[in-house]
């Protein structure tokens, strides 16, 4: 099988390369300079000259809250442009694998982990654009997979992990929200996953919308408890604050829990706990 990936250097195109280092599918990775996605000629000429099987959209315009100022490129690329591919995918038979997020709930509503079919409510630009671009999906016509995942990290790009490492080792103390709870995801295990279902064809028969995120739950003040004592930087105390101590220009789900059960039941895949991950994650950081 041939698998054109989009997005290919960001943070999950990237993991996406190392879980199918060993696939025997030919794994194709593109960026901007050679497929742009909001370029409809582009990704009519780059889907249809390749034959491709599967296309794995990881391209997004990622900027929470600089979407804000920018709601027009945030919906160029996160809606029209996943329209384009599904359009192509359509045209040319492959099955579309769209990477969406926890952003298109948002708002305050419950603490219950939310099922695939709960009603969606974005409050800020990032999660609309991410959500019109799943609206043009299903319209499309084509086969697809919509994957939404939340609190993403690696040993690669920008994240809050990276970022959280270099303020605990660098400054005295640090406040951290404690009223958002989410479950934070190792880039690596959703890649591993996405491969696991393209390589078994676990993608066949199975359309339709799926929540992953690793296994469990914290806050941004637990994750950054627990970064900090992984890696020994003990000396920087963390406090706990609530978010209007830090107004931002999107405003963030409070809780944003993803329940994975569908996901886990189709597929036959386990989820890796996040504390297990996130000490897998910060030993290859550290040891680098
Ligand atoms: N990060 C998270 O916490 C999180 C949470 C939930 C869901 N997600 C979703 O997960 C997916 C992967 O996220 P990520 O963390 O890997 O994001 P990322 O590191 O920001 O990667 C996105 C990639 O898309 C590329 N891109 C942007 N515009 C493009 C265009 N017009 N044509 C082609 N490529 C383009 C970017 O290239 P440039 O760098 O050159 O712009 C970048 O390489 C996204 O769909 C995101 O919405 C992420």
């Amino acid at each position: 099988m041939r698998i054109l990936v989009t997005g290919g250097d960001g943070q999950l195109g990237t993991c996406l390369k190392i879980a199918s280092e060993n696939s025997p599918n030919k794994y194709i990775f593109t960026d901007a300079d050679y497929i742009d996605i909001t370029d409809k000629e582009a990704v009519d000429l780059g889907v249809g000259c390749n034959n491709f099987d599967i296309i794995v959209n990881c391209a997004a315009y990622t900027n929470v809250d600089r979407a804000e100022e920018q709601p027009e490129i945030a919906e160029r690329i996160n809606a029209e442009a996943a329209g384009f591919l599904a359009g192509a995918a359509r045209k040319n038979g492959c099955t579309l694998i769209q990477i969406s997020t926890d952003y298109v709930f948002g708002g305050n509503e419950g603490n219950t982990p939310r099922r695939e079919d709960d009603s969606v409510k974005p409050t800020g630009v990032y999660g609309l654009s991410k959500l019109h671009g799943e609206q043009a999906i299903e319209k499309s016509g084509c086969k697809y997979l919509i994957i939404r995942t939340a609190w993403l990290y690696s040993e690669f790009g920008k994240n809050f992990v990276k970022t959280i490492l270099e303020l605990t080792a660098t400054r005295p103390e640090l406040k951290v929200v404690f009223d958002q709870v989410g479950s934070p995801t190792y880039a690596r295990d959703l890649a591993n996953a996405i491969v696991d279902i393209i390589d078994n064809h676990k993608y066949e028969g199975n359309e339709g919308i799926y929540h992953y995120s690793d296994e469990g739950v914290c806050s941004w003040y637990d994750f950054t408890q627990e970064i900090a004592h992984l890696a020994g930087n003990t000396s920087c105390h963390i406090e706990p604050c609530r978010s209007c101590e830090f107004p931002s220009a999107a405003v963030r789900p409070s809780y944003s829990v993803l329940d994975k059960a569908k996901f886990k039941r189709t597929f036959g895949i386990s989820i890796p706990y996040w504390k297990t991950s996130l000490k897998a994650c910060i030993k290859n950081l550290t040891e680098s």
